[in-house]
Order: C-alpha cells, then sequence, then structure tokens
C-alpha cells in the first residue's frame, strides 16, 4: 500500500477530531498521505458524529456525494467510522452501496485490516477492535492539524446516562485513560515545540474515579502543569455535578490552565434538569458559578443549552432565558432536542413542535448575543495575550488568534508570528469576535489578563 493518499472528513465534536488525527496516524504506517480534496484520493473516510439527528443525515448526504469517485474509479474505497458508524453498523452497509467498511469508535485497530479485505472485494463492519492496538503509540503517531495546539484524549466514553444523548450508546462506558500514557504524549508535543493542549473527555471531572485511580482529575492538571514548554491547558467537557472544589482551586493557582471553561448546564428549570437525568438543580449550578468566579477572577464561562425537551413548558423554557441572563455566559452553543434512538428521552411524552423549539432558540441565541456583545466590550483598551492561529480565513492580509479565554482576535501582523503568544491591544470588540493591534511578543505570565 504505497504512496496511496486518504481524504478524511470529520463530522464531531473535539473527541472526534482527535481520532480522525490518530486514523492518519495509523493509515500514515500503511502507507496513506492525506490529501484534503476527495477527487483522486484512494480512500474516503468519514468519521462521523450521531448526536443530533442532523448531524447524521449530513452523513448520508455526503455519501450520496462521494459516491461519484467510487462511481468513475471502482478502486476507490469509502469507510464510514465514528459514532454513526457504531450506532447503525450494517445498516450502512444496506443503506449506502458504496461504502466498503464501517468501523466503530472502538475499532481504530482494525482499519488497516478493513482496508485490505475491501481492496479483495469483501465488504466488512467492525464494531469492537479485533486486532492489536496500543494506544499510547498510537497517539504518539497521530498526524496533527495543528503545529502548536493539541487534543489529549484523558477519558474515554460516558457513564452520565442524560436521557436525551447518545455518547454512552456508541462511546462505551467511562475508561480513564492510565496517566503515564497522556504524560507522555504532553511531553512528547512539548519536545516538539507545542504550546497548547486540550484534554479531552465527556466528563473529565470523572477522571480516575472508576479506572487509573491513583491519580483525580485536579491531580492530573497539577501533573500536566509540570511539563515544560507548555504554556495554555484547556480542558473539556466538564459536568456541573462532577466539579469539585479541588479542580476549581488547581484551575486558579496553575498558571497555564487557562481562565475559560465549558460548564454546559442544557436548562434553567430544575423540573427538566431532573427529567434530564442532569443529577445536579438550578441553585447548584449557581453554587459552581460562584464559586469558579470567586478563586478564578475574570474566568470566561461557556454553556450548551437544550431547547424543547419533551415536557419543557413556557414556564420552564422562562427559567433557562433567565439562568442565562444572570450567569451571564461569555458565549453558548443552543440546539434544538432531536429524539434519539434508544434514548430514553425519545419515548418521552409532551414532544415539543419544532416551530416552538425553533422561536425558543432563537430567543437563547438573540439574548447571548446582547451577553457577548456586553462582555466582549469591557476588554476595548485593554492588552490581551494571544496564541496566534495563523492567516484570518476571511481577511488573508490578517492574523487571526486566542485569547486565553478562548476568544477570536482578528489584528494585522506576520504570518511569521503563527504559533507564538503576543501581546494584542483590544479595539474593538464583537459579539463574536475581538479586533485588535498587537503591542509587543509577549512571555507567558506577563499578566496579560482576557
Ligand atoms: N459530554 C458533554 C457533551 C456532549 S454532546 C456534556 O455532557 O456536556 C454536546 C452537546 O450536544 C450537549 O451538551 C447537548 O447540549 C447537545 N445534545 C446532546 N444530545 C442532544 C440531543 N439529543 N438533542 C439536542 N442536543 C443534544
Ligand atoms: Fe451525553 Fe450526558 Fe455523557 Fe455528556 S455527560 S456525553 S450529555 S450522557
Ligand atoms: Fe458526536 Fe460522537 Fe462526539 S456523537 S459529539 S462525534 S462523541
Amino acid at each position: 500500500m504505497r504512496g496511496k493518499t486518504v481524504y478524511l472528513k470529520s463530522f464531531g465534536c473535539q473527541m472526534n477530531s482527535a481520532d480522525s488525527e490518530q486514523f492518519l496516524g495509523i493509515l500514515g504506517r500503511a502507507g496513506y498521505k492525506p490529501t484534503d480534496r476527495p477527487e483522486g484520493a484512494d480512500l474516503i473516510l468519514l468519521n462521523t458524529c450521531a448526536i443530533r439527528a442532523k448531524a447524521e443525515q449530513k452523513v448520508f448526504s455526503e455519501l450520496g456525494r462521494l459516491r461519484e469517485y467510487k462511481l468513475r474509479d471502482p478502486s476507490v474505497k469509502i469507510g464510514v467510522a465514528g459514532c454513526v458508524a457504531q450506532s447503525l453498523g450494517k445498516g450502512i452497509l444496506s443503506r449506502e452501496p458504496a461504502v466498503d467498511f464501517v468501523l466503530g469508535t472502538r475499532s481504530a485497530a482494525d482499519l488497516p485490516d478493513m482496508i485490505r479485505q475491501a481492496e479483495t472485494g469483501r465488504r466488512g463492519v467492525s464494531l469492537s477492535a479485533t486486532g492489536e492496538f496500543d494506544l499510547d503509540t498510537a497517539r504518539l503517531e497521530s498526524v496533527r492539524t495543528s503545529p502548536y495546539h493539541a487534543y489529549v484524549p484523558i477519558i474515554y466514553g460516558c457513564d452520565n446516562h442524560c436521557a436525551y444523548c447518545v455518547v454512552p450508546g456508541v462511546r462505551g462506558p467511562e475508561r480513564s485513560r492510565p496517566d503515564e500514557g497522556i504524560l507522555r504524549e504532553i511531553r512528547d508535543l512539548a519536545q516538539r515545540g507545542y504550546r497548547a493542549v486540550t484534554l479531552l473527555g465527556q466528563n473529565v471531572n470523572s477522571y480516575g474515579k472508576k479506572d487509573n485511580k491513583n491519580m483525580g482529575f485536579s491531580e492530573l492538571l497539577h501533573a500536566v502543569c509540570e511539563v515544560s514548554g507548555i504554556d495554555r491547558v484547556r480542558f473539556v467537557t466538564s459536568h456541573p455535578r462532577d466539579l469539585s472544589e479541588d479542580v476549581v482551586n488547581a484551575m486558579g493557582v496553575l498558571p497555564p490552565v487557562c481562565e475559560a471553561l465549558h460548564l454546559p448546564v442544557q436548562s434553567g428549570s430544575d423540573r427538566i434538569l431532573a427529567a434530564m437525568n442532569r443529577g445536579y438543580t438550578r441553585a447548584q449550578y449557581f453554587e459552581r458559578i460562584a464559586l469558579l468566579r470567586d478563586r478564578i477572577p475574570g474566568i470566561a464561562l461557556s454553556t450548551d443549552i437544550i431547547v424543547g425537551f419533551p415536557g419543557e413548558s413556557d414556564a420552564d423554557f422562562a427559567q433557562t432565558l433567565s439562568l442565562i441572563a444572570e450567569v451571564a455566559f461569555d458565549s453558548l452553543f443552543g440546539f434544538a432536542f432531536s429524539p434519539r434512538p434508544e434514548t430514553p428521552a425519545a419515548g418521552l411524552p409532551g414532544r415539543v413542535e419544532a416551530q416552538i423549539s425553533q422561536r425558543r432558540l432563537h430567543a437563547v441565541l438573540d439574548l447571548q448575543r446582547e451577553i457577548s456583545a456586553r462582555r466582549n466590550a469591557v476588554l476595548v483598551g485593554a492588552s490581551v495575550e494571544v496564541l496566534v492561529e495563523g492567516r484570518n480565513p476571511r481577511n488573508p492580509q490578517g492574523l487571526s488568534g486566542r485569547t486565553r479565554t478562548h476568544k477570536i482576535v482578528h489584528f494585522q501582523g506576520d504570518a511569521g508570528l503563527t504559533g507564538t503568544l503576543v501581546a494584542v491591544r483590544i479595539t474593538e470588540a464583537r459579539p463574536n469576535c475581538l479586533i485588535g493591534v498587537q503591542v509587543d511578543a509577549c512571555r507567558p505570565g506577563d499578566g496579560f489578563g482576557a
């Protein structure tokens, strides 16, 4: 399999992207080089997401388009990996004749075998790996998108069973990755010039509770921050129920840990939170927010909101709006409830009409736009530390980067600054980004707040 190319497209969350980078590493060993266009690729691999019905539909419309490449050249192989693969299994083969193989979420080890099998004309499904797999080696060999920021999975699967969510079904039970492998991966990244890491898991706060018990999440944060060369540490996702005081304290005292937290609340109504099986109340969520703001001055908070969960009344929804206003998040992701197969919420009575859900979603997004604009406006005139990500995709003359609070900043500068920290004075604030001018190169810990 020498000199072949793979076109890989990811549809899902950051964990899905991290898996894709790992696939590229495994495929690299098998002689495949990545290409960013499907035309002429020997292998087309889709890494899919099943979180909402729309995400799943996107996969099938993409397959409908990609089918054409195989019709033109039957030697082209098409594989479907990720969460839709795990959830639909061989159903994908019957629904889409162009697909050669289906690879579940724990089957990365079988990828080379599946390709070999496809080359002999046999279609295949692997939903639990049968091949040898050394996770830590596979992680070290990942082909990463960015040369200075890396995703590092620390915990796989989820034991929470929120009533609406497919993730525990498609990603399996929670498994904490041994800390030695995580730290080896981060030390290796630092040696190769990486400056920022994002630790990944569906619920990073339960790290080390069920397995790998020698280290909990706050200890892991301390250990990660000891790796020299890593200036920024972030993590997603935190569950409000499991965010402990020692983690909040660690965030407050460890300089590399960014002053930002994504803490999905989903709803502001206790009744709906209980029906969702989230395991906390509105009041407990507010307590967490107060603790975070007390220990980490200037912290930026973001959240996820689901509107139109079964049984959500106007009064429940009003509670969600009031929670958003009271917390004043820096940003949020809003979703209309999507009933998913084999989740308890799919069978609940009190379905909210699509029109009402859409109206509620707009109300959430409109309110947040105002709040984000207000929160960003206070930064005008301040100098902030920006990790430069590269050219601004909308204005190739400019650069874009992120503050420690994960806000996007656009400014004029030399593309050679990519991957470095610079100080930028903010001159203009918009709801979704900041505009500024470069003041200086800056060293981490210079005290630029935002
Ligand atoms: N593990 C993370 C995120 C999981 S998925 C957590 O617990 O927060 C990301 C977001 O998708 C969720 O926070 C939720 O807001 C949304 N989501 C999940 N399932 C959904 C569904 N069935 N319909 C609509 N939104 C959903
Ligand atoms: Fe899904 Fe809940 Fe687990 Fe998040 S914590 S992945 S929303 S079940
Ligand atoms: Fe989607 Fe799977 Fe991530 S369902 S959100 S790609 S864990």
